[in-house]
C-alpha cells in the first residue's frame, strides 16, 4: 500500500515535480521577497488539475485520490511552499467539505468552478479568540425568515485576499457549545463581506492571508452547509484531511532544504576536502533523509486511510505533527551545513527555514495534534 504507487499517481507526481522544477523553484524567492501571490503559476496549477485532485471529474476535480493529492502538494511545495498551501487549502479545506457535505445545487455553484480552478476558495474557522480552541466561535448567525444575518470576524484566513468564496463557520446557538456551530458557503463579494489588507508574516510570504469582517452579511438558508449545529464536526472532519496537506507541504519544504544541503556539501571544501567527507555532515544528511522518509510514510498512510473511507484523525495528526517538526529540524540542519551561506538571502535555504515554521502552527499546532493523538489513544 505504501510503496506501490499506481501509474496515475506516479504520473501526477512526476508532472508536478517537473512543473515545480521549471516554473516554481526559479521564481519562489522573488515572489517571497516581493510578497507577491503567484497568480500565473497558480493558474497553471489549475490547468494541471491541482485545485481538487480527489474530487470527481463530474464536479470539476481531477477524479484521483488523496494519495495523489499528497504527492502533488509535496512536489509543488518543494518548488514553492506558498503555492503548496494555496493548493492545500483549495483541495482540503474548501473543495473537500463542499463535495462531502454540500447538496448538488451547492456543488454546482460552490464546487465546480472552484475544483476546476476558475475560482479559489478559503476556510473561515479561526477567529481572534478561537484559534486552538476552535469551539470558541463568536461569529454570530441569526436566522431572519429564509436568511441568516452574520456578524463577526475571522483572521489568518489563508487565500483570503484572493478567494472568491469561503466555507464560513458561525455560531447559531450559543447555548449549545460545539453543537451550536453552523457552516455556510459565502461569496466574498457579497455585501457586508469585508477584507483587510494581507497579513505580514515570517514565512510563506507569497501565500496571502488576511482578516475578514462580516457586517450584517445576509446569507440565504440554501447556502447553509449541512444542518444547523453540524458545523463543528464538518470543521474537524475537514481538518483531518487538511492536516495531510500540511504534512505534505512540510515534507516538500524539507526535501528542498535537504537537496540544497547535499549539493552544497559536495562542493564546499574545508580542511582541503568537500565537507561531505566529514562524518559530522554525513550523519546530518543521513538523519535528514531518514526523517523525510518516515514523514512520507506517515503521510501516505493517512492519505490511504482517507481514500479507504476510514476515520483517520489520529493518523493525520501523527503525520502533521511529525512532518512539521521534522521540517523544522531538517531546514535547521540545512542552514547549519550551509554555514554563513545558509543565513544569506542569496540562497533559498533561509526561505525554507522560515517557511517550515508555520507548518507547526496552522491547521492545529503541534500541541493540538498531540491532544488529538492522545485522545484517540486513550479511547482505544
Ligand atoms: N471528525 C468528526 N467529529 C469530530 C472530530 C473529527 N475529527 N473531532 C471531534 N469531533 C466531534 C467529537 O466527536 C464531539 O462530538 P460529540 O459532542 O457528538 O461527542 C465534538 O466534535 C466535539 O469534540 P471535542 O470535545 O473533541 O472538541 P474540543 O472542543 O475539545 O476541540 C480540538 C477539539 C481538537 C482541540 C479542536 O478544537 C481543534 O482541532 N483545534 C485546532 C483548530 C485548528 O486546527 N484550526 C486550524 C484553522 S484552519 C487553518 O489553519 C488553515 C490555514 O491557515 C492553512
Amino acid at each position: 500500500m505504501l510503496t506501490e504507487l499506481t501509474d496515475e499517481q506516479r504520473l501526477l507526481r512526476d508532472t508536478c515535480r517537473e512543473f515545480a522544477e521549471k516554473e516554481l523553484k526559479p521564481n519562489a524567492s522573488a515572489w517571497d521577497r516581493a510578497h507577491t501571490f503567484p497568480a500565473e503559476a497558480v493558474k497553471k496549477c489549475a490547468e494541471l488539475g491541482l485545485f481538487a485532485v480527489a474530487v470527481p471529474e463530474k464536479w470539476g476535480g481531477a477524479g484521483m485520490d488523496n494519495v495523489a493529492y499528497a504527492l502533488a502538494v509535496e512536489e509543488i511545495s518543494r518548488g514553492c511552499a506558498s503555492t503548496g498551501v494555496t493548493l492545500s487549502v483549495s483541495n482540503s479545506l474548501y473543495c473537500d467539505p463542499v463535495y462531502k457535505f454540500g447538496t448538488d445545487a451547492q456543488r454546482e455553484r460552490f464546487l465546480t468552478p472552484f475544483a476546476s480552478g476558475q475560482k479559489l476558495g478559503c476556510f473561515g474557522l479561526t477567529e481572534p479568540n478561537a484559534g486552538s480552541d476552535a469551539a470558541e466561535q463568536r461569529t454570530l448567525a441569526v436566522k431572519k425568515g429564509d436568511k441568516y444575518v452574520i456578524n463577526g470576524t475571522k483572521n489568518w484566513i489563508t487565500n483570503g485576499p484572493v478567494a472568491d468564496a469561503m466555507v464560513l463557520f458561525t455560531i447559531t446557538d450559543p447555548s449549545k457549545g460545539t453543537k451550536g456551530i453552523t457552516a455556510f458557503l459565502v461569496e466574498t463579494n457579497a455585501p457586508g463581506f469585508l477584507r483587510q489588507k494581507a497579513d505580514e508574516k515570517l514565512g510563506i510570504c507569497a501565500s496571502p492571508s488576511c482578516t475578514m469582517f462580516f457586517d450584517n452579511l445576509e446569507v440565504h438558508e440554501s447556502q447553509r452547509l449541512g444542518n444547523e449545529g453540524d458545523g463543528f464536526k464538518i470543521a474537524m472532519a475537514t481538518l483531518d484531511g487538511g492536516r495531510i496537506g500540511i504534512a505534505a507541504q512540510a515534507i516538500g519544504i524539507a526535501r528542498a532544504a535537504f537537496e540544497g544541503a547535499r549539493e552544497y556539501a559536495k562542493v564546499r571544501k574545508t580542511f582541503d576536502v568537500p565537507i561531505s567527507n566529514h562524518q559530522a555532515i554525513q550523519f546530518m544528511l543521513a538523519d535528514m533523509a531518514t526523517e523525510i522518509s518516515a514523514a512520507q510514510l506517515l503521510t501516505l498512510r493517512a492519505a490511504s486511510m482517507k481514500d479507504a473511507g476510514v476515520r483517520h484523525s489520529r493518523e493525520s495528526s501523527m503525520a502533521k505533527l511529525y512532518a512539521s517538526e521534522m521540517s523544522g529540524r531538517v531546514t535547521d540542519k540545512s542552514v547549519q551545513i550551509h554555514g554563513g551561506m545558509g543565513y544569506s538571502k542569496e540562497l533559498p535555504i533561509e526561505r525554507h527555514f522560515r517557511d517550515a515554521r508555520i507548518t507547526e502552527i496552522y491547521e492545529g499546532t503541534s500541541e493540538i495534534q498531540r491532544l488529538v493523538i492522545a485522545n484517540a489513544l486513550l479511547k482505544a
